[in-house]
């Protein structure tokens, strides 16, 4: 027998189901015969492998489930129905709530979803890291952390994944189970509602695939929710991707430098409209310099070979992620102005067949994750041969995303810039 349920806002299901205590048999024309409400303070236990015990009044109802997929995913919206307002994830207590709710409802949205699928780059490099790797899929019970439209899913399957259990926290959940039940996989993937860091599996897991890289690979601090899911994975498990790369390199670009300043020139006018707006033009400049700029540019623009910081996921854990300090030393390649830092990065995906890499430097082609650029705050001129050391703090937000503090200094000739920024508000610059 197949158990229904559904749940509503305030924790009220309707279940059909072989009740223990509770004999009930599901009707044939799908009328529900059971209900029960729960609430916070509703008792109930797990009984052997794949049943719970739930009790209401003085009563108590055996729920018996056909399998263990059914059994979890039940399991997973009575622990939700329960926690609400009770305990803290680890999720919530690093997220605000606001944030939180915008991000989800953002992710929930088909045409985002559809937005990532279209990056060609992105997805037919995940096809291929999987597919050729399918070694490590074939009958392997897989975890998908923010399946979204399910389809890193999918390709387990395709690779001979045995199970899947995709995790997905937004709306988009519910068509990410619409897919698979029109793809006929109900019996190999389980679309799991929630957050990675509330639900629960019904088994550890082989493979942990995800993408959680977000501009300048930290936005939206995914890579923690990616990291937190390995305790699900067994002690030899793999991760895909397994680690990142992320790369800087000191630019020059007088026109985007000056475009900024014009931005604020704005606020310069002392009769807008009759009003003098001049008062303000310092924060407004100071507000524009605080956006990194996400864009693509010509290599020719860098000034020197670039500075690699890299997350392994095999080895971070979460914490690691909350400050992350990058010391840089650059030796100029060139003479000029150097008006900030750029940065990109790459992920491989480290299988027991082959190592694939996905780049979205400037010498590959483009990816929805353009290349991301920190104006410093006043520009520094280096010579050819000289050197430029410094480093590049993120510390990480209850906003998602991370505050980013740079610090640079030409050490020939002692001039030092800096800038802090707020990778949160990033200036869309791209045509
Ligand atoms: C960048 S999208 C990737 C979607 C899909 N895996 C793909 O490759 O097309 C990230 C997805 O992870 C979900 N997500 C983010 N944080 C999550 C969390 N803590 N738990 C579950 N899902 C999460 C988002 O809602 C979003 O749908």
């Amino acid at each position: 027998m197949r158990q229904q349920f559904n749940v509503r806002k305030g924790g009220f299901f309707t279940s059909r189901l072989h009740a223990g205590c509770f004999c009930a048999e599901p009707r044939a024309d799908g009328v529900c015969v059971f209900k029960c409400s729960l609430n916070r303070d509703t008792e109930c236990c797990r009984v052997g492998k794949e049943s719970i015990l739930i009790t209401l009044g003085y009563s108590s109802a055996l729920l018996k489930f056909e399998s263990h997929a059914e059994f979890s995913s039940f399991a997973n919206t009575l622990k939700r129905c329960r926690n609400e307002n009770k305990e803290e994830s680890v999720f919530s207590q690093r997220t605000e709530e606001a944030s939180a709710a915008q991000y989800f409802q953002f992710y929930g949205c088909l045409s985002q979803q559809q937005n990532m699928m279209q990056d060609f780059v992105r997805t037919a490099t995940y096809h291929r890291a999987i597919l050729q790797n399918h070694i490590d899929f074939r009958d392997k019970v897989v975890l998908d952390v923010g399946c979204g439209s399910g389809i890193l899913s999918f390709f387990a399957v395709q690779a001979g994944a045995r199970r899947v259990y995709a995790v997905e926290a937004s709306s988009v959940a519910q068509y990410a189970e619409m897919l698979v039940k029109n793809n006929h996989l109900s019996d190999k993937i389980i679309v799991l509602p929630g957050k990675i860091e509330e639900i629960s599996l019904p088994e550890a897991v082989d493979v942990i695939i995800s993408e959680p890289m977000g501009y300048m690979l930290f936005n939206e601090r995914m890579l923690e929710s990616y990291l937190h899911s390995k305790k699900w994975l067994k002690a030899n498990g793999m991760m895909f991707p397994t680690f990142s790369d992320i790369h800087l390199a000191p630019f020059s670009d007088e026109q985007l430098y000056m475009e900024h300043y014009s931005r604020a020139n704005f606020w310069y006018q002392q009769c807008f409209y009759g009003v003098n707006l001049s008062s303000l033009r310092g924060a407004a400049v100071d507000e524009y310099f605080r956006q990194p700029i996400v864009d693509t540019f010509d290599i020719r623009i860098l000034m020197a070979r670039t500075v690699k910081y890299t997350v392994n996921f095999m080895d971070a854990e979460e914490a690691d992620l909350h400050r992350v300090e990058i010391p840089f030393v650059f030796h100029m390649a060139q003479s000029g102005l150097i008006h900030g830092l750029a940065f990109w990065f790459d992920v491989a995906f480290v299988g027991s067949l082959v190592t694939v890499w996905l780049s979205t430097a400037p010498t590959e082609p483009l990816t929805h994750w353009y290349q991301v650029r920190c104006l410093l705050q006043t520009p520094l001129f280096a010579k050819e041969g000289e050197t430029l050391s410094g480093r590049v703090l993120f510390v990480a937000n209850k906003r998602q995303s991370y505050d980013i503090q740079i610090v640079a200094l030409v050490n020939q000739t002692g001039f030092r810039s800096g800038n802090t920024l707020d990778l949160k508000n990033p200036f869309f610059r791209f045509a």
